[in-house]
């Protein structure tokens, strides 16, 4: 490590020591206090430091003697897992345990309404109850760095703000129908490859402005319970040990009451971790068991230490009333009122990237349609690595079609290629010789049978994407390509129907320049959970509007994404190769060749996070890099026209909220939702910012014709920055411009005020 980073990082810790006690929040956990004394009063060392780890997989002790229940946990964040052996990862083999599979993080996101999060906290903590569980481990809100990233789909959006407001949404849903959330996985969990490694090296500004805010805002806006601990080390600490993050930042400048608890295998001291604030080793007893008993014995750690920590579980204990058992997983926990829930997000998440008139489907003629691809009876609840759903049922893209158009029109579907199925362990090169030559072989038998179906058929709906053997927990992908050959696929199609709309259910950007040439229509359907199929065949054939806007900037290549621009990504000489073609990709936007080397030659385990604040659009846009479709991009089958842009001043103090006023209406035939979003750009800044950022968005419903007056709020107090020196927020009171439209990439106008 350098002298400079040694010095930074000690400086660091002394102003965050001096700045904290000015807490910006207070809890109501606070109020059980006086009861918690009298408790811990009670208590013997043994029984509290019981408390401080898992009991079981997903449980953690309470005291059976005092009447204290077990805190139960359950993933999270889009449905709720299946119940487990106490001491495995296996099932426990219930017949009641079959959840609603909620669409996931992505698709959430593409709603843009935090209306919508709201509705699926609600449903997520109905089932939580169902099934005798206190604490909801979600919602995942760590901001999408990298297009590649393996939880990219459980994640919410590359932007702080549209991720805040939907981790309040998510977090008031749950919190206000009995159960708590933990938000995951704090902090700067934003790469799978090496997340038990991997440290992050990030400054405090872009940590601050872009990686908190979806954390600060559902602690001091919905008063979150619960907090996660990453695997990950952000600036040399573990994140489970890491007094800046969860004393100084978390407990003392937000205000956050409650517990955190160790992401699985997440913890890596004895002292430090409960020194440094974590509640709850998860799941083992490896280092807050035995190991913490001897360390008070011993005076390493203080009783005080023990009671505070024992407190901050209490906390919660007491706000969240424990299910009695026999009250739980007594019925199926999937309920009607959860699959509407479901339903109205994935109806509403779905993205309409281009229509040339090709849809709505027009199905009075009775045509024949072709479904081609295997992510049409792809089930998305479980895949690869991590938490699924053992969902009731869910509705493929192949379902919802039939169960839509029924007999109107011939449905003929062909898979088309070979999807990927992850699978455990490592294989011998002859058996992975063995598979890659049975794949060829069933990809050519299944590809003349896809042109087959296609030429007879009046329209193709290609149905392609990743699925959740492709997007996993554990690593990231290799690179955004469509897998299994569907880009060489759809390109055999056009040779023989050119009929073609695209459907992508893909919880993450991919590649799109084949698919988007080729494809009349184009739309992401996400993993969209048990509804899905119904969701995407009601915006196909036009029973609704598709009303979803990207979360998540499409590149037109991966290299041009900031951290692989500039080697922050992938890290290290494993992927040298990776890091060759970046060197000639990206150097039209002045990344150095030597940056480039240098990145080669680095740690594996050091994630440099020197773009700093340009993530997503602001990154794009900032450079000016074309991109291939913009961050809150969408079509809807109407058309809106924004008029009369209006502010209620010209000037603002710091004080002040900007209202910014106009009119929206709806010039089409067809009642549909337009998401207006309003972004700022600094004209005579003191400091560097991106070109633009989003302050404020709506979801609006308008009928043909309807128009309305919006007025959307954004308070001068949300345009601060963090300051380095000082270590604090601060005003940069200059002239900005406001610009009004329907997504980075389409403003419809501008305006300048001045902030004084
Ligand atoms: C994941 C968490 C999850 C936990 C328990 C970990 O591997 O990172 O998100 O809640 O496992 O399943």
């Amino acid at each position: 490590m350098n002298l400079q980073r040694i010095l930074w990082i000690a400086v660091f810790a002394i102003i965050m020591m001096e700045s904290s006690g000015q807490k910006t929040h207070k809890s109501v956990l606070l109020q059980h206090d006086k009861k918690i004394d009298a408790i811990i009063q009670q208590m013997t060392l043994e029984e509290k430091v019981e408390m401080l780890h898992g009991k079981t997989m997903f449980a953690s002790a309470g005291v059976e003697r005092l009447g204290i229940a077990d805190v139960k946990y359950a993933d999270g964040p889009f449905g709720i897992r299946e119940e487990l052996q106490p001491h495995s990862w296996a099932p426990l083999g219930l017949t009641t345990d079959k959840a609603t599979f909620f669409p996931t993080g992505s698709a959430l996101a593409a709603t843009w309404s935090p209306e919508l999060a709201y509705e699926y906290g609600t449903g997520m903590a109905r089932e939580a109850r169902m099934r005798g569980k206190d604490m909801i481990l979600g919602p995942a809100i760590n901001i999408q760095r990298i297009p590649t990233g393996g939880r990219t789909y459980e994640y919410l959006s590359e932007d702080p703000f549209l991720s805040s407001r939907l981790s309040v949404g998510y977090t008031k849903g749950v919190q206000e129908n009995e159960a708590a959330v933990c938000l995951k996985h704090y902090a700067l969990n934003n790469q799978e490859n090496n997340r038990g490694t991997v440290n992050v090296i990030i400054g405090e500004r872009a940590m601050r402005e872009i990686y908190l805010p979806p954390f600060r805002a559902a602690v001091e806006e919905a008063d979150a319970f619960g907090v996660m601990a990453a695997y990950n080390k952000v600036n040399d600490r573990w994140c489970s040990e890491n007094d800046i993050l969860q004393n100084k930042i978390l407990r003392d400048e937000w205000g956050f009451a409650g517990m955190i608890i160790s992401d699985w295998g997440g913890t890596h001291s004895t002292v430090d971790a409960v020194t440094y604030g974590l509640n709850v080793e998860m799941p083992d007893k490896k280092y807050l068991g035995q190991a913490l008993l001897d360390s008070v014995k011993a005076g390493k750690v203080s009783e005080e230490i023990i009671n505070l920590r024992v407190r901050e579980i209490l906390r919660v204990r007491m706000e969240i009333k424990p299910v009695p058992e026999e009250k739980a997983n007594k019925e199926i926990t999937s309920q009607p009122a959860q699959q509407k829930i479901a339903y109205n997000v994935a109806s509403k998440s779905i993205v309409l990237l281009k229509n040339n008139g090709i849809l709505p489907i027009d199905i009075s003629k009775k045509p024949v349609i072709a479904v081609i691809g295997a992510n049409a009876t792809q089930i998305m609840a479980t895949g690869g690595l991590g938490a699924g759903v053992k969902t009731l049922y869910e509705v493929t893209p192949l379902e919802g079609l039939k169960n839509k158009i029924g007999d109107k029109a011939e449905i003929v579907f062909a898979q088309g290629y070979v999807p990927v199925v992850f699978t455990w362990g490592r294989k011998s090169p002859e058996q992975l010789e063995k598979e890659a030559r049975e794949k060829e072989i069933k990809t050519k038998e299944l590809t003349k049978e896809a042109m087959d179906v296609a030429s007879k058929a009046d329209l193709v709906l290609f149905i392609g994407g990743n699925n959740r053997s492709v997007e996993t927990e554990g690593s990231d992908r290799k690179d955004i390509k469509l897998p299994s050959g569907q880009d060489e696929l759809i390109q055999k199609i056009a040779e023989v129907n050119k009929n073609i709309v695209t459907v992508l259910t893909s919880g993450a950007p991919n590649d799109l320049n084949v698919v988007n040439s080729i494809s009349k229509a184009l739309l992401i359907s996400w993993f969209n959970g048990t509804e899905g199929g119904n969701a995407l065949a009601d915006v196909l054939l036009g029973n609704i509007s598709p009303s979803g806007r990207l979360p998540f900037t499409l590149p037109v290549k991966l290299e041009d994404s900031p951290a692989y621009a500039l080697g922050n990504y992938p890290q290290g000489n494993k992927n040298a190769d990776v890091f060759a073609n970046l060197v000639s990709e990206t150097d039209s936007i002045g990344v150095t060749a030597e940056k480039k080397s240098e990145a080669l030659n680095r740690d594996p385990n050091t994630a440099n996070y020197s773009e700093e604040s340009l993530v997503g659009y602001r990154w794009f846009d900032t450079k000016k890099l074309p991109v291939m479709y913009p961050f809150g991009y969408g079509l809807t089958y109407t058309d809106f026209n924004y008029s009369a842009l209006k502010t209620d001043s010209e000037k603002y103090g710091k004080n002040d909220i900007i209202r910014v006023s106009f009119e929206l209406k709806n010039t089409g035939k067809m009642a549909a939702d337009e998401v207006v979003q309003v972004y700022i750009h600094r004209i005579n800044p003191s400091v560097e910012w991106p070109e633009k950022e989003l302050k404020a968005f709506s979801r609006e419903t308008l009928n043909p014709g309807e128009s309305k007056t919006l007025t959307l709020e954004i308070p001068v107090k949300n345009l601060q920055y963090w300051n380095e020196t000082k270590h604090a927020w601060d005003d940069d009171l200059c002239n900005i411009e406001l610009q009004v439209g329907a997504s980075a990439g389409d403003i419809k106008f501008k305006k300048e005020v001045a902030l004084k």
